[in-house]
């Protein structure tokens, strides 16, 4: 069956109240508004477009939470199985698009819950390794230099972090070359982050801190979503 296809099946599945049925009876897929990605000028955007080892951003599922999409510029193909900090196991099947590169995770970090703002980012992914990050082509959080492997499900491969940034789940469309975002997969951090910036968002976005994301959502790079971002 097409990846695209079974995400289909698995999302309408959820429409209709029946548990989706992800690989291996996974329990922790999400189901949100089918959304599609597109350009700033509010261009579908295709997969063979997207720039490797580019920080891109779009928000999701909420308006509020950011996440990056990432082409790896090479095949993140091999499934992953993987465990929440509360013990629940799940399955990430890789990435998608023509040359399965194209990844999408979460951007808030899993362990104090970092994320990029308009003005900071200490979160971003990274090619290059440095002192503080031993491993290139990883997601790294300058806080407390918790790092993720984006082809690996966003693993934990060094700090802090009790889980893998929590995947977002995309369909791609192989005949239009587009691409959806459908859901989550893995330990979202959703509820604890809008406790824990409530105020902050709410005077950012009044009255639409947890308004969820609808139709499209523009996906943008990480220098123009936010001011500043912090290397380490
Ligand atoms: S908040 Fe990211 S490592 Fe602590």
């Amino acid at each position: 069956m097409q990846r695209r296809e079974f995400l289909r099946l698995c999302a309408a599945s959820a429409a209709t109240g029946t548990a989706p049925a992800l690989a291996n009876g996974d329990a922790t897929a999400r189901w949100y508004d089918r959304v599609r990605l597109t350009d700033a000028g509010g261009a579908p955007l295709r997969a063979a477009a997207i720039p490797a080892h580019r920080n891109l951003i779009f928000t999701y599922p909420y308006v509020t939470t950011p996440c990056f999409l990432l082409n790896l510029g090479r095949p993140a193909a091999a499934s992953r199985r993987l465990r929440t900090a509360d013990k629940r196991d799940y399955e990430w099947t890789g990435g998608v698009g023509p040359a399965r590169s194209v990844v999408a995770y979460s951007a808030i970090c899993a362990h104090q819950l970092s994320y990029p703002t308009r003005d900071i980012s200490f979160i971003s992914y990274r090619t290059e390794k440095s002192a503080r990050n031993p491993h290139g082509n990883v997601i790294h959080c300058c806080s407390e230099h918790s790092q993720y492997d984006p082809a690996e499900g966003a693993r934990v491969v060094a700090g802090p972090a009790p889980q893998p940034l929590a995947a977002i789940l995309l369909e791609h469309d192989s005949g239009s070359d587009e691409l959806f975002a459908v859901g989550t997969l893995g330990g979202e951090m959703f509820n604890q982050f809008f406790r824990k910036f409530e105020f902050r968002l709410a005077l950012e976005n009044p009255g639409a801190a947890r308004e969820v994301v609808s139709g499209s959502a523009s996906v943008v790079p990480l220098e123009s979503y936010c001011r500043q971002q912090v290397k380490c």
